[in-house]
């Protein structure tokens, strides 16, 4: 792990192994710790893989009262500078997707290819808004303990919560972790994202569109939406995982990123 101050923040992130550059936009109120087996597999497999923490969560601090999705997207830009990548392929899941749908508008010269795991491109309608900024209060006046326990039965596939008690725990143990105020403020930033929807048909870099047949939360809907708009896009639709497709699957998960990374050479 480094620490690097960024844009003014102190930026933790792993910058592992070397090739093509992959960066990994983890989701929320997760951290980068979410991608371990892709970071182990990806690099081994001839990438170089930089996976950070967003900021205001994992061991990047938060600053302010808001977390935008540009914020963040800027935040990937200026970290590829200072390590000195000039282009790279962005995986986002969920909330890491917003993040890709901000780097792609803000620097589409910088873009290799775009993976958008378990993501929608509409914004929020209202009632879903104020779903948010209730959570931020409970999340600031109790601590993240109360999202922890409710959390993984959203997230995970029947499958995963009957078969797989290590993902559960490492799921649950996560957003434990998690720092009320960073994850505030980036929930903040979640309410206030744009709608993305009409930039999918000028997207003009090759896409991979990856989601769980089980997530409630962005279904395979959300997926196909965006599959139809991005020209150059493909779909893979995961078996037995639900939001939390790189951990639930990770076999398949990787697999698939192989594919489109190896396509892309
Ligand atoms: C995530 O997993 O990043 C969140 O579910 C995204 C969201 O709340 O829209």
């Amino acid at each position: 792990m480094v620490i690097m101050t960024v844009r003014r923040i102190e930026m933790a992130y792993d910058d592992i192994g070397s090739g093509p550059a992959l960066i990994l936009a983890h989701g929320y109120p997760f951290d980068r710790s979410m991608w371990r087996e892709q970071i182990d597999v990806l690099s081994a497999q001839g990438n170089r893989v930089v996976a950070p923490d967003l900021r205001g969560m994992g061991e990047t601090k938060a600053t302010g009262e808001i977390s935008t999705m540009a914020d963040m997207a800027r935040d990937v830009a200026a970290l590829m500078d200072r390590v000195e990548i000039e282009r790279a392929v962005i995986c986002g899941l969920s909330m890491g997707g917003y993040v890709a749908f901000e780097f792609a508008k803000l620097f589409p010269a910088r873009l290799n290819g775009l993976v958008l795991a378990g993501t929608r491109a509409p914004a929020d309608n209202e009632q879903e808004r104020q779903a948010r900024f209730q959570q931020v209060e409970q999340m600031l006046a109790n601590g993240m303990s109360g999202i922890a326990e409710a959390s993984p039965p959203k997230l995970l596939a029947p499958r995963t919560l009957a078969e797989k008690p290590e993902v559960v725990a490492r799921l649950h143990e996560m957003i434990l972790q998690s720092d009320p105020q960073g994850a505030a403020a980036a929930q903040r930033g979640m309410a206030a994202r744009r709608d993305y929807s009409d930039d999918l048909a000028s997207m003009n870099v090759p896409t991979l569109v990856m989601v769980g047949r089980d997530d409630p939360i962005r279904p395979v809907a959300d997926a196909e939406f965006m599959h139809d708009r991005i020209r150059d896009s493909r779909l893979e639709i995961i078996e037995d995982a639900a939001h939390m497709t790189n951990m639930e699957q990770p076999e398949v998960f990787n697999a698939a990123l192989l594919n489109f990374l190896h396509d892309l050479e």
